[in-house]
């Protein structure tokens, strides 16, 4: 049985551990009130223009494709690639209806040129992946990377460490909900566990703004949600270096 460190699963056992949650999972986030609402606020503060005419998003570790939706909803003429590294998630994903503009990639999001996936893109949406990532230094600069010079990035993600009541809030909800309930719905509770110390460790809001800037990003800042999650899910939001023709130096709240 894979042993669950102070941190979480090993990470390269998350994609694994969402294989097994695949089925349930769909059920479990639509018992959160406000996720599907949450995600669709990320996807709007990307703030992509012209409902996304021309323009080319990637929504980073999109699961069973909730987070796609949202994109598809904020920007319904762009083209999506919707990545994740767990076949089945994917699975799940597929068996939705989408319309052509949208394709799922399965491969870890690190290895994403294997795939044959390259920048520029004109956005990038990366909800709930941040936290499961190895080293999530060397992909924010990949992001940086695939994104066109001042596209924005969008980190959707829990972050407590700020924040007692936040921290109180998710710990009690995490033992008094979402562990039993997942221990309820997969008789495996390790995916759930893994969230509830993923959490716990995961950089606080502004250790984080500080991790986009050290990697590059400008323009960075984020906003949280409205609701019980206040200061429990966040959007990160930051800029990709580089000249935007005609613009101001960048700036993620444009
Ligand atoms: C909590 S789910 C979020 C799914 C979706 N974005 C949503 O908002 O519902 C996290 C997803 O990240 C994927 N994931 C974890 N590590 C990954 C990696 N290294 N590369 C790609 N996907 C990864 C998992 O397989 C899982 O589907």
């Amino acid at each position: 049985m894979t042993s669950i460190s102070s941190e979480g699963l090993p990470r390269a056992e998350v994609p694994r551990a969402f294989d097994v949650g695949a089925e349930a999972y769909d059920r479990l986030v639509g018992a959160n009130p406000g996720y599907h609402d949450h995600l669709r606020i990320s996807a709007h503060r990307l703030r992509v223009p012209n409902g996304g005419r021309g323009l080319r998003l990637l929504d980073a570790g999109c699961g069973t494709g909730a987070s796609t939706a949202a994109l598809l909803e904020a920007a319904p003429h762009a083209e999506i690639i919707a990545v994740d590294a767990s076949a089945g998630m994917l699975e799940q994903a597929h068996a939705k209806s989408w319309p052509d503009s949208v394709r799922f990639v399965h491969m870890p999001i690190e290895a994403l040129a294997e795939a044959g996936v390259h920048g520029p893109f004109d956005g990038i949406l990366a909800a709930y992946l941040m936290r499961n990532l190895a080293d999530p230094d060397a992909q924010l600069r990949r992001f940086a990377g695939l994104l066109r010079p001042g596209a924005t990035l969008a980190v959707h993600e829990y972050s407590v460490r700020d924040s007692a009541a936040a921290k109180a809030i998710w710990n009690a909800v995490c033992w008094g909900i979402i562990i039993p309930a997942g221990w309820r719905q997969t008789r495996d509770s390790k995916l759930y566990r893994h969230l509830w110390r993923s959490v716990n460790t995961f950089d606080g809001a502004s250790d984080f703004q500080r991790r986009l800037v050290a990697n590059g990003f400008t323009g960075v800042h984020s906003e949280t949600m409205p609701g019980w999650q206040r200061n429990i899910v966040h959007t990160f939001l930051g800029n990709a270096p580089g000249d935007v023709p005609g613009d101001a130096p960048g700036d993620a709240s444009r």
